[in-house]
């Protein structure tokens, strides 16, 4: 298996992480057939995305793509935010094998979790967004025998 050189660095040096006391918005998430978690903090600030943090227990794939993820969604509008999909994650870091995509859906479902929990705390609805799922391998279309 072949990583980029970008998913090493953000494997060996971590961007963002930790926590964000008083963050604005919270979302865990977990993959219950690889057995991940990720939750994400974001502190918004006039409907910007002003920092962002992550904690994941998982694969280096998973420690990628949140550590990715949480750069991205800095100085964001909660608009711009919606558009970090899974895609643009592994885009950012130049790919990932297709059996670590699902690490990919995990960061990405982690922060439309914490935008979410921002939303409810604040009354707001967020276009296109739905209602996360605490275990992204619920509805994941991986097949089975590919773990
Ligand atoms: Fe499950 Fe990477 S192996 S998140």
């Amino acid at each position: 298996m072949q990583y980029s050189e970008k998913v090493m660095d953000h494997f060996m040096n971590p961007r963002n992480v930790g926590e964000i006391e008083d963050a604005s918005g919270v979302g865990t998430v977990g993959n219950a057939k690889c057995g991940d978690i990720m939750k994400v903090y974001l502190k918004i600030e006039d409907g910007i995305v002003k920092d962002a943090k992550f904690k994941t227990f998982g694969c280096g794939a998973a420690v990628a793509t949140s550590s990715m993820a949480t750069e991205l969604i800095k100085g964001k509008t909660i608009k711009e935010a919606m558009e970090i999909t899974n895609k643009a994650v592994m885009e950012a870091l130049d790919g990932l094998p297709p059996i670590k995509v699902h690490c990919s859906c995990l960061a990405e479902e982690a922060l439309h979790a914490a935008l979410w929990d921002y939303a409810e705390k604040n009354g707001i609805v967020i276009e296109g967004l739905e209602k996360p799922v605490n275990d992204i391998s619920e509805h994941e279309e991986v097949p089975e025998e590919e773990y």
